[in-house]
């Protein structure tokens, strides 16, 4: 996978399938129970006992699990056109689901040392309308959850963590996902669990996760936790109540978007390998971090405090406006030497164009717009070894020594 044409290739994400998988999908195949069933809720329990949490609502997609966790803040006093506070520089994914949740986002700057969004400039953005606050932990650095949870608090309003990335983050002594009032994950295949495609909202409180469970199926009125529906195991004994048929009772304005079997299949498996994965990831993190050191002040990246751990989901490399050379020379250099880069996303208020209407203007957001401009990531995955994350110290070396 990391071999290309026998050269080393330094691939962004990879995907492990492991043998315990596909004797699931192969069963799930077998028995015909492909939909949402067993495997979905085995993956379901496990992921919230990982978290240190009561409940956990796996669904399609790691912007799904940021829509419906907001979503959810209609049947507690929520009203559409409401806003939630989110970080300037984000994934699209973020404000996208802020959006098609119902919600205005209302962006604030980020800081430039640790891409997460800066707590003191929070409560200027806050109005009569603001309902949640959704801090992003980017790149798996956790946002400061203390002071956000602080000003959530004061204003009465409902913390929701995109955890998109932040598998594995502790901060403060406390598990990323475990803060918020919900916390939503992608479990995408670039990502430290992965279904290939999917997502999982994880939450404390029971009856945010049956509203959960009923957005994700249509708004269903039907939403128990162990539906015998789902399972196949037999009728359910609840389900007709005067004549009337409960599963086609729609309670609220829902959304299309369960995982599958073959799905969660893919997960448990993940789940199982959960710890090597996350001890190589962590491990090839902090080795690229420590020998980064070597190339500063021309590339940065970002620092482990010691009160937390990053949720190692990538490499970020940030490069300094005197560096002497512009991001594109320095990602052309890495990818026709086989090392993969995805820019560090956008100021998404003013560098992603479907956001123009809200009619922001270049320079409300400079640090989101530095990065934006001047910063990539590269993968830290499962399947890179030292070979690899030297390959890439030395390629990044011989475009510096290049550019002296
Ligand atoms: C911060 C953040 N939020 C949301 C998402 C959306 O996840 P998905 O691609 O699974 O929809 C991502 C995707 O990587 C992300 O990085």
């Amino acid at each position: 996978m990391n071999k290309d044409c026998g050269k080393l290739k330094v691939s962004f994400g990879t995907m492990s399938i492991t043998e315990s998988a596909k004797r699931r999908i192969t069963e799930a195949l077998n028995c015909g129970r492909v939909s949402s069933g067993k495997y979905v809720r085995e993956f379901e329990e496990r992921f919230a006992d990982l978290i240190g949490v009561k409940e956990a609502v796996a669904v399609s997609s790691g912007t799904d699990a940021d829509v419906l966790a907001l979503a959810v803040l209609y049947d507690f006093g929520a009203s559409r056109g409401d806003e939630v506070i989110v970080p300037a520089l984000s994934f699209v994914a973020t404000g996208n689901a802020v959006l098609q949740a119902g919600f205005k986002p209302v962006f604030v700057d980020i800081e430039e040392t640790t891409l997460n969004i800066d707590t003191a400039k929070i409560e200027k953005a806050i109005s009569e309308k603001t309902r949640a606050i959704m801090p992003v932990h980017l790149m798996g650095k956790p946002a400061a959850m203390d002071e956000i949870e602080k000003i959530a608090q004061k204003h009465n309003l409902k913390v929701i963590e995109d955890a998109a990335e932040a598998h594995g983050a502790i901060y403060k002594g406390k598990n990323i996902g475990a803060w918020g009032d919900l916390a939503a994950y992608s479990l995408y295949v670039a990502h430290i669990i992965s279904t290939v495609e999917g997502g999982i909202i994880v939450t404390g409180r029971s009856d945010f996760a049956d509203v959960l469970r009923s957005l994700r199926s249509h708004g269903r009125f039907c939403k128990c936790r162990q539906c015998v529906l789902n399972l196949g195991t037999g009728e359910c004994a609840k389900r007709f109540k005067d004549g009337v048929d409960q599963r086609f009772l729609f309670e609220r304005i829902g959304y299309s978007s369960k995982m599958n079997e073959l799905e969660a299949a893919i997960g448990i498996g993940n789940l199982d390998i959960y710890r090597q994965i996350l001890d190589k990831r962590r491990s090839n993190l902090n080795y690229w971090t420590k020998e980064f050191k070597r190339f500063e002040p021309r590339l940065k990246t970002i620092k482990q405090e010691s009160f937390e751990l990053i949720g190692p989901h990538a490499f970020p490399v940030i490069l300094s406006q005197n560096a002497g050379f512009s991001r594109e020379e320095f990602v052309g250099f890495l990818e026709a030497r086989g090392i993969d880069t995805r820019t560090l996303f956008s100021s998404i208020p003013t560098q992603c164009e479907g956001f123009k209407f809200l009619r922001h203007k270049l320079g409300d957001f400079p640090n989101a717009e530095y990065i934006g401009e001047r910063a990539i990531h590269v993968g830290v995955h499962q399947d890179l070894e030292k070979q690899h994350l030297d390959y890439f110290l030395d390629v990044v070396d011989e475009f510096l020594k290049g550019k002296e």
